[in-house]
């Protein structure tokens, strides 16, 4: 994974950290970055770990779709669910994701963070969904993620209208877990990483499965999620480690 020109990786035994890497674009997300981003995602597929996605050290996580590009798209390469795709399997990676955000998330870029399982952002951050002002709508996760995290009158508001929402108001509406100074953002995401990282792996993935699934799976998932932990060697060990200690 290291011949990348839009993101650079950081690839760990326990952890793999992706930094969008387009600074002079405001890592708006083109068509190369898209591709790259289905490398990592292809390599986390394979070998599941954690991953830290976050923006760089320029106060910008990332400024949406590459607007030059979005203008020449036709209806046929709406089909072709450029962003939409990627960021479903980005929400499909196997280990928790972590959307460390500094500055702003706009556009897909917000998008591409609500794809993430857990969100931190920066006192200098904020959120929008500018797309109907460009003509568009928000077609990659805004109309039916961001609903479901902050609720449905909110997120209307902020689609209808392109407002950007602050950190601290982000952080009441429970879009993002913490806010924290630029220069704490990275030792907070790894620290969480690290929290993350001391349950069993298993029982992390398919915890992540069991809240991703739709209503009607539940309780089914959690029952065969469940059934396959309670006859696993780890679930035995870490609670015999615990009635003995
Ligand atoms: N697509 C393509 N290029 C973008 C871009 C985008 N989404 N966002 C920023 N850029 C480019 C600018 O065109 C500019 O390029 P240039 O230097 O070649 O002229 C460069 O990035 C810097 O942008 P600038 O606006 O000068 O940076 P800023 O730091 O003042 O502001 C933002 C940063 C992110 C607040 C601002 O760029 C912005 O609002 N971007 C558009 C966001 C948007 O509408 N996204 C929705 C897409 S669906």
């Amino acid at each position: 994974m290291m011949n990348f020109t839009t993101l650079a990786v950081d690839d760990r035994d326990d952890r793999v950290t992706v930094r969008l890497n387009r600074p002079d674009k405001r890592n708006a997300i083109d068509q190369a970055m898209v591709d790259e981003l289905h490398t990592v995602c292809g390599e986390l597929e394979r070998r599941p770990r954690p991953m830290l996605l976050t923006g760089g050290a320029d106060g910008v996580f990332a400024a949406g779709a590459d607007i030059g590009q979005l203008r020449d798209r036709t209806s046929a390469d709406a089909l072709r669910a450029i962003n939409s795709g990627l960021f479903n399997r980005i929400r499909a990676l196997p280990m928790p994701t972590i959307a460390a955000i500094d500055g702003p998330a706009l556009g897909g870029g917000a998008e591409l963070s609500y794809a993430c399982d857990i969100r931190l952002c920066t006192t200098r951050s904020f959120f929008g969904q500018p797309e109907a002002r460009l003509g568009i709508i928000a077609g990659a996760g805004a109309t039916w993620r961001l609903p479901a995290l902050v609720g449905e009158s909110l997120a209307k508001e902020l689609l209808f209208t392109g407002r950007r929402m602050a950190a601290d108001e982000a952080l009441r509406a429970g879009l993002v877990s913490d806010v924290v100074e630029p220069e704490a953002l990275l030792d907070r995401a790894d620290a969480l990483l690290t929290d993350i990282g001391k349950a069993a792996p298993m029982a992390l993935r398919l915890t992540k499965l069991a809240v991703n699934s739709g209503g009607d799976a539940h309780p089914h998932v959690e029952l065969a999620a469940q059934a396959l932990l309670f006859d696993s060697e780890e679930k035995h060990d870490r609670m015999t480690k615990f009635l003995n200690r």
